[in-house]
């Protein structure tokens, strides 16, 4: 019997050390801070709102949340960032006629933050078109192998036919951005919706019918049941059953999945001293759960975040056991194209038809374990220069040349590497590899 417990007890143990490996968990948190000059809007909240600013930083760094995004973030920027202490976070984009009022603080590191415009803008009720907000983008590295592509968007306000034709053309930019930049990828995508779904004119749904995302109250809250009927917030919310604007909306990858597991108004950690909120939005925490996948994972991006996304991600998804059986590079001064042949005859091909070709067959039971790259700048850009393939029986492959600035990439031991994902134009200016089992 006790023998029997004791084995219990190392299986279970055995499952959370294999857990801790192959999976984690992260926290997200997204607040409009209220933070538009107080002579031009007051958002109703008590107080001054630069030490509500300096009180909501001090918040953020007491709680912890790994990836925050905020809104409205304008004229008080500074004083959140003086209480915050996040190791990464991006740098203001202005005050209010010159910014976006949208920042990410954040525990982890990211390649690639954009700030993108709204194509569409509408004047009829709250003066969007007076400042340029839009969204923003960054690809996060939450762990190895596990990048998530970060949205913070923040649409037209307003409830008026123009704010409605604005806000729908707004969302569906965002959704289209997706599709483009973040196929393959885990997406989160968290700000101000100024959206609900109880709002026929609003078309929030398109996110999860166009790019397959979650969002994190429905599914935790309403058991993955969309709302049809308004339910408004008080604010400090005192249910998390009721529909903001505010949201968190998610998707997992053929690497990893993921999931929310908590969702919540964190509203009641954010209020003033004397028991008045910070902010006219609550804001939304939401914790999620990561676990890998057991056929896929990927390397860190090295070179440039220039030319169009490229993923062999989707295709490799659906192969059970794919090898790379050719080798095709080309390159000169610098690396202007990769390539390679799966074992079942599918081609990857990515970059450009400049520069001399470089081909290796690999024989049966050899494998390409490993990579070096070489990055430099070329009209001021990074890209890569140089690839240097080795195989499992010491076999290589070069292709551009060499620099001072390189990087070794090794599949995982009994993995190898079966394509890439990245951006590319004429040359390879962004490169990650893909790893599968071999
Ligand atoms: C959610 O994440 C926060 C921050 O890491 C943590 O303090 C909290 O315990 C988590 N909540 C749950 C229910 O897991
Ligand atoms: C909104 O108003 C501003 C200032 O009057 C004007 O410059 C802009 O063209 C207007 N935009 C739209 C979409 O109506
Ligand atoms: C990466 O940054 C470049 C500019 O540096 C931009 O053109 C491109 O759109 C960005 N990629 C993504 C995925 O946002």
């Amino acid at each position: 019997m006790k023998s029997l417990i004791l084995r219990a007890l190392a299986a279970v143990a055995a499952v959370a050390s294999l857990a801790k490996a192959d999976g984690g968990d992260f926290s997200v948190l997204t607040m409009n801070v209220a933070g538009l000059p107080a002579i031009l809007n007051s958002n109703e909240v008590p107080g001054d709102k630069a030490t509500n600013a300096g009180n909501i930083g001090k918040l953020f760094a007491k709680y912890g949340y790994d990836v925050i995004h905020v809104q409205e973030d304008f004229a008080y920027h500074a004083y959140i960032y003086a209480t915050d202490n996040h190791p990464f976070r991006t740098p203001t984009s202005g005050t209010v006629i010159v910014g976006d009022g949208m920042n990410t603080l954040s525990n982890f590191d990211w390649v690639n933050f954009t700030r993108v415009r709204w194509n569409k803008c509408s004047n009829a009720s709250g003066a969007d078109c007076l400042t340029p907000k839009g969204f923003t983008f960054m690809r996060v590295k939450v762990a190895e192998s596990v990048y998530v592509d970060f949205y913070n968007l923040h649409t037209d306000a307003g409830t008026e036919n123009d704010d409605e034709a604005a806000r729908t053309a707004n969302v569906q930019q965002v959704a289209d951005y997706i599709d483009k930049w973040s196929a393959g990828n885990a997406v989160v995508v968290m700000g101000d919706t100024n959206s609900r779904y109880s709002r026929t004119a609003d078309n929030i749904r398109l996110f999860g019918t166009q790019n397959g995302l979650t969002d994190a109250w429905v599914q935790v809250e309403r058991n993955g049941v969309i709302p049809t009927v308004e339910s408004l917030c008080s604010n400090p919310s005192t249910t998390d059953s009721c529909e903001t604007v505010d949201k968190v909306l998610y998707r997992g990858s053929s690497i990893f999945k993921l999931e929310a597991t908590f969702f919540n108004y964190e509203s009641k950690k954010f209020l003033q001293p004397d028991g008045n909120i910070l902010s006219d939005h609550n804001p939304v925490g939401v914790n999620f759960t990561y676990s890998l996948n057991g056929n896929l994972r990927q390397s860190g991006y090295f070179g440039g975040p220039h030319g169009t996304w490229f993923s062999d991600l989707s295709a490799l998804a659906t192969k059970s056991k794919p090898a790379a059986k050719v080798l095709t590079f080309r390159g000169a001064r610098r690396l202007d194209s990769v390539g390679l042949t799966l074992t079942d005859g599918t081609v990857f091909t990515h970059g450009g038809t400049g520069g001399d070709p470089a081909t290796l067959t690999l024989g049966s039971g050899e494998f390409w374990t490993s990579a070096v790259l070489c990055q430099a700048k070329y009209k001021d850009r990074t890209r890569n220069f140089y690839i240097k393939a080795t195989t499992s029986k010491g076999n290589t492959l070069e292709s551009g040349s060499s620099t001072g600035d390189c990087a070794t990439f090794t599949a995982p031991s009994g993995w190898q590497i079966v394509g890439y994902m990245g951006q590319d134009g004429d040359e390879m200016d962004q490169l990650a590899f893909i790893y599968a089992p071999q």
